[in-house]
């Protein structure tokens, strides 16, 4: 299997293992390894398994985005960092309002045990603000009045500010997000649905081509692909719309 860090649409897709069965998701990654090179592993499959399904991913010769969105005082999300980088994953992630300590420790603790292990340490990406949540929801349930845009324009600040690598945005947010941060700052996009795809509960979708048309490095992509009768064929399918 080709590995994680080019250039090529390949490298850029990552795939959503939601599902609590790690049958399920062997079988997925074993139909998609010729296609697609990194894997993300949620809190649905972590808790289910745990690290061995990190191991079983990497076994098979994929790249896992460990998606557990770490959300705790500075200390809890430093020493959980240092975990992460055991298990040897690609990227992984923390919610940006856990706070400006909070990011500044991980992404320290983070370079420290891959230094201590030698070898490479993770990317470490901020969440914004979930794409399944629309203006409305932010503004009366969690109470901030701002246009969505703003707040992850703040909250992407924030990130770049303490050292992470990038952020996870929905793809309304890609280009001003790449504009004010520069090139290297990574952003990577859920919520995307090609033309021919349901939406689910993502409230901000975009379909894969314009996504990357508008600066995206790496887009998440799970019901699309992993609902499909043929997910290998709908992958393709999506990498031909590219
Ligand atoms: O099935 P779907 O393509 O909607 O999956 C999107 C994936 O991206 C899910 O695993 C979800 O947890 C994740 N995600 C998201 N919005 C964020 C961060 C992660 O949808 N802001």
């Amino acid at each position: 299997m080709k590995k994680a860090g080019g250039s090529s649409f390949q490298k850029r897709i990552i795939v959503a293992l939601d599902t609590a069965d790690l049958i399920q998701a062997k079988k997925l990654v074993c139909s998609l390894k010729d296609v697609i090179t990194i894997f993300k592993i949620g809190t649905e499959l972590f808790t289910a398994h745990g690290p061995k399904a990190v191991e079983t991913i990497k076994s098979l010769g994929g790249e896992v985005f460990l998606d557990l969105k770490y959300h705790d005082i500075p200390n809890t999300v430093a020493q959980s960092a240092r975990q992460a980088v055991r298990l040897g994953v690609f990227m992984f992630n923390v919610h940006i309002p856990g706070g400006l300590q909070m990011m500044q420790e991980a992404c320290v603790a983070a370079a420290d045990e891959a230094r201590k292990l030698k070898i490479p340490t993770p990317k470490l990406i901020g969440v914004t603000l979930l794409t399944s949540l629309s203006q409305e929801e932010v503004a009366k349930q969690i109470g901030i009045p701002k246009p969505l845009v703003d707040v992850v324009l703040h909250y992407a600040e924030l990130a770049q500010k303490a050292g992470l690598d990038g952020v996870i945005a929905s793809a309304r947010e890609i280009e001003k997000i790449r504009a004010r941060f520069g090139p290297k700052f990574l952003i990577v996009t859920p919520g995307i649905r090609p033309v021919w795809a349901e939406r689910g509960d993502q409230e901000r979708v975009m379909t894969p081509r314009e996504a990357l048309r508008l600066g995206a490095d790496y887009l998440v992509i799970g019901r699309p692909i992993t609902q499909a009768d043929e997910p290998r064929e709908a992958a393709s399918r999506i990498f031909e719309e590219l």
